[in-house]
Formats: C-alpha cells, structure tokens, sequence
C-alpha cells in the first residue's frame, strides 16, 4: 500500500521515524511530506534514508512534472497519515486553507486521513482546537486520540503523540474496518500463515507455444491483499499473470502446474491454511520440444500426447500434519454437485464452488462462490472479488474456531 506520511511541526516529529520504518517493514511504499516549522525538528534526510525517497516539502517545487506535485502526491497516495498532527495544520485544514504542500494536498485528496494529533495539554483542551476536531472528524477525517503523560514541556495530561507501534495498529485497525471484515476474523488471522495459489498454469508445447487456461489470477490475488491487510502472513504462488503483486505479500511466480507443485511442497509446511485458487491444468504434454514445432508439407493434422499433472490441493490435503485445506471448483453447470464431489473425494476441509460465465469467474472483477465444508453451504451474493475474499475469510476464520 502507497503511505503518504506527513510530519508537521511538534516535539513528536522524531517519533514519526519510527513509524516510518514501522510501514516500510510491513512492506508498505512510503513518501514523507513536511512542513517547514518540522523540518526545525528533524532532519528530511532521515525520513529519506528510511523510505528511500526524498521528503516533498515544497508546493512550488520546478522538479516535479508538470509542477503539480500536490495533485499528483494526493492521487498517488492510498492513505494520508499525519502524525504528528499541530494544532496549527489542524486548524488550517478545517479552515480549508491550501497554504502549504500538506494543506493543499489535503485539500485536493479523496483518500482516507489518518490523524495524530499531538501538543501541549493546554493547547489540546483549547476550545478551538477541540472545535477544530469535532469538525474534522464530521467531514469523516480519522483522528487517533493523543495519549495522556507527562509531556515535553514538563507540564502532565493529554496531548502527547502516542508511541508509533500504537498509531501503527491503530491503523491497522482501521484498514480491516474498512475491509468489513468480522471482528472474529480480524483477530484470527493477526500473523496467521496463508499459502494461496493463483492464477493458471502453462504447459509449454515448444519455446512459442504452450496450453493454458483463462484463470486471470483476480480472485487469488484478491484473497492475498485482503488476508494481508487483516495481519496475515502471506506467501502466495503464482502462475503467469499480469498482476501486481499485493503490498507486503511474498510471491512465488510459476509457469507450469510441476513448477506450482514443486512450490507448494516447499511451503505447505510452514502455513496453517492452504487456499488453492490456481486453475492448475490436468494435463501437461508428454514431451516439449525444445525448438519450435514447424508445420511439414501437407500436413493435415497433430496430435498431442497428454500426461496427468500432479493433483496439488488433493496432495496436500493427504499429508499429515497438514493445514487447513481450501480448494476451488470452477465450474459452468452443476457448480455444486461438482464441488460436493471434489470435497469428498480430494479430502479437502473447504470448497468455493465458483460459478464460471454470465461475467463471473474467469478473468471476471466479480464472482459468486458457494462455500461448502461437510454438510454446510454458505452462497455469497454476487459482488467483487475483494468483497467475495473477505466473505471467505470471514468464514474460514468462523469455521476453524468453531472446530
Ligand atoms: C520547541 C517547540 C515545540 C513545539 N511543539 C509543538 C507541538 O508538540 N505541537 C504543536 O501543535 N505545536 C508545537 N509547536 C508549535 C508549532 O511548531 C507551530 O505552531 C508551527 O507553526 C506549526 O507549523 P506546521 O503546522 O506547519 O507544522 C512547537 C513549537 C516549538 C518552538
């Protein structure tokens, strides 16, 4: 996830460091922006070293393309964390003023802000600062409440910037309600192992040629990202996709269906869920020729020789200990007879029978699975496959405490 970090001018701008690097480990892209009275507190090239990109603190800056910095820093940003927060930048932005880099940029962005407000107690309890917050919070500005102590100036109360392990999962926090997952999974799968495959595989005829599948990899690369804004940790294995990979997610790129294989036998161990997304060909050919297959006079005909691929998922579901076990059924009719079938017969602990066609499924931005586990089934409602991702691991998370 791309963090536009903005330090403004108070004692607490040290501890920004902190959750700059707090970000960074957890994989997020950060870019610091400060004000000029912050730059009196902490050096930018600090800021720099962390995030490896130089601090922004200029509106008029002759470097930035097209000398739009504010518009392009507001678009480019998936969230705005001000922390510390002044009471200065506080009373500027509710007054809607654009005076500055940050006040401008805050101005011109539709992303979510996150708040730290952190200054001397008196200042907090200010009646205009408190008015300052209710009416930021109104206009749906996310605010953290400053911790309470003994303060910089010697003075004790309310105001101090809390610690940058605090904001950090704070903000976390509020990233997974934003998922609209339950609290029951957002407790779950805090550090939880995940091994997810995704995407299809390829099996390579000749170096120009090969068999594949129309899986886009959405729906597993859905499941990622979501998984991991809820705190797990996920290794997710891909076969050829045209897909960024999610913030903080460790991929594994694979083309052909031995290739996932040999992948998923390295990982399976470490994970205590197994959800496999990739649509992983039965078949691969018996025999792939190294140079290209040429066409020979009057030919009229080929006829390709297949060999079973490895079942993967049924693989994994028979060793001992093995994780939690999530498999998926793309089907185009009896999607649920299917999926009851493969449940059974792979021994799987899960099964999202993925109704495929109509725009669902395949290379689909929506879906609409049926979660089935011995003897129950849960159908999801038609929606995106972000939606569909966090559905499912709601109910993985319900289905493995209730065992
Ligand atoms: C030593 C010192 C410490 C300060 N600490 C804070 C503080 O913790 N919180 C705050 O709101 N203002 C604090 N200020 C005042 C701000 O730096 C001042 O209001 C400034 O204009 C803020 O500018 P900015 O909002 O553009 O960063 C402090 C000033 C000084 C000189």
């Amino acid at each position: 996830m791309k963090i536009l970090l903005a330090v403004t001018g108070g004692i607490a701008a040290y501890k920004s460091l902190e959750l700059c690097r707090q970000f960074i480990k957890a994989g997020h892209q950060v870019q610091v922006v400060m004000t000029e009275s912050a730059k009196a507190f902490i050096q930018p090239l600090s800021f720099q070293a962390l995030s490896g990109s130089p601090v922004r603190d200029s509106l008029f800056d002759e470097t930035q393309e097209a000398g739009m910095g504010h518009i392009d820093l507001a678009r480019w940003a998936d969230w705005i964390v001000v922390a510390p927060a002044s009471a200065n930048t506080l009373a500027k932005v509710r007054a809607g003023m654009a005076d500055n880099l940050l006040t401008t940029l805050l101005l011109a962005t539709d992303r979510p802000i996150l708040m730290a407000p952190a200054m001397n107690r008196l200042m907090w309890q200010n009646p205009a600062t408190q008015e300052n917050i209710a009416v930021l919070k109104q206009r749906g500005i996310l605010l953290m409440p400053p911790a309470e102590g003994e303060q910089a100036c010697g003075e004790v109360g309310a105001g101090r910037m809390p610690e940058a392990v605090d904001i950090f999962a704070y903000w976390q926090s509020l990233l997974a309600e934003e998922n609209n997952a339950t609290p029951l999974a957002n407790v779950f799968w805090k550090d939880k192992k995940l091994l997810i495959t995704a995407g299809p595989t390829f099996e390579d005829l000749d170096p120009v040629r090969f068999l594949g599948n129309r899986s886009s990899g959405k729906m597993g690369f859905a499941i990622a990202e979501q998984a991991q804004k809820l705190g797990a940790q996920v290794t997710l294995i891909a076969g050829p996709v045209n897909l960024p990979t999610p913030q903080g997610v460790e991929r594994i790129d694979v083309r052909s269906a031995r290739q996932m294989f040999a992948a998923v036998q390295q990982c399976y161990a470490q994970n205590a869920i197994f959800i496999s997304a990739a649509a992983v060909a039965d078949f691969a050919l018996a025999q792939s020729s190294e140079q290209k297959i040429k066409k020979q006079a009057g030919q009229e005909g080929l006829t390709l020789e297949l060999v079973k691929n490895p079942d993967i998922v049924a693989w994994v579901a028979e060793q001992k200990p093995k994780p939690f076990v999530v498999g998926f059924a793309a089907e185009t009719q009896n999607v649920i007879g299917y999926a009851q079938d493969k449940l059974q017969r792979k021994k799987l602990d899960m099964i999202c029978a993925n109704q495929v066609g109509e725009n669902l499924g395949f290379e689909s931005d929506e879906n609409r699975l049926t979660l089935i586990t011995a003897g129950v089934e849960k159908a999801l409602t038609t929606s995106s496959k972000s939606q569909q991702a966090v559905e499912l691991l709601d109910y993985i998370a319900e289905v493995i405490e209730a065992s």
